[in-house]
């Protein structure tokens, strides 16, 4: 069966939102993953909080193969994902989604992809359009159609965390054409193409970044301003759940043909 997922990221931890929720647990090669599986409109959506129960788990420790396998294997043919960023641009405002259609990866340390040249080989991920074009679009439509603060496109820088930025650094990011900043949309985006699973991450502002914000960066600013987004973030994806056929089939989904497919 073809399902949606939802990969929650930070203050994103309540499925709430959907009925006769179970939570489960998966072996995959890469380690256990814990999801919680529900319906909603007679879909079966399976939820995923990227930093797990309570945040516990920081951005750079991550298991984002086990996280994308796993989905892989439950039957997963979309990921809508949500990040919380920082913006370099006084036209992103917090409070405001971006359909990120672009990245620059600052990461350091985090294993990238499935083809490490064990069984699977050597593959070269086409990253030319990383986020599904068809899902964002379904994304951007809903979110209009709600009277959101929609932005459609922008380029996510993401760091290896989990501290925040310097000022200069969001300086040089800004210069090098970044839009936004978070911890943890590489390696799952290109893991999720590497699966061949459509992929689209909302990305809501939570805070200016370093250097443009007048004041210091704490953790609980990020989350209250996820709190206060949350309420319209639901509804938004609820939209996009209504309005999203799983078993459609976009060329996001055969990214991996010239290497015969992604086999589990
Ligand atoms: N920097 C990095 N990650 C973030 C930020 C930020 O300013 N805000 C939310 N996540």
């Amino acid at each position: 069966m073809s399902m949606i997922a939802i990969i929650g990221g930070t203050g994103v931890y309540d499925p709430s939102i959907f009925t006769s929720v179970q939570d489960k647990s998966l072996k995959t090669p890469y380690g256990d993953i814990h999801y919680t599986e529900g319906t909603y409109r007679d879909k079966t959506i399976i939820f995923l909080a990227r930093h797990g129960k309570g945040h516990s788990i920081p951005p750079h420790l991550i298991n984002y193969r086990a996280n994308i396998w796993g989905l892989k294997k439950l039957g997963v043919t979309f990921i809508i994902s949500t990040t919380a960023v920082g913006s370099l641009t006084e036209e992103f405002k917090p409070g405001d989604f971006v359909l990120t259609d672009q990245f620059l990866d600052f990461t350091k340390s985090r294993i990238t992809t499935f083809y490490d040249g064990n069984e699977r080989g050597v593959a070269h991920l086409d990253v030319t359009n990383p986020y599904c074009p068809e899902l964002r679009e379904i994304i951007m439509k809903e979110g209009l159609a709600l009277g959101l603060q929609m932005h459609n496109g922008g380029t996510y820088v993401c760091t290896e965390g989990p501290r925040f930025e310097t000022p200069a650094e969001i300086k040089m990011f800004s210069l090098l054409g970044g839009d936004t900043v978070g911890m943890t949309n590489v390696p799952e985006v290109n893991l999720a193409n590497e699966a061949e699973i459509a992929y689209a991450t909302i990305s809501m502002i939570t805070n200016y970044a370093a250097g443009i914000s007048k004041t210091v960066l704490t953790h609980h600013e990020v989350l209250e301003m996820m709190d206060a987004s949350a309420e319209n973030l639901k509804k938004l994806i609820m939209q996009v759940i209504d309005q999203l056929d799983p078993n459609v089939v976009y060329d996001c989904h055969h990214r991996m043909s010239e290497y015969g497919g992604f086999k589990l």
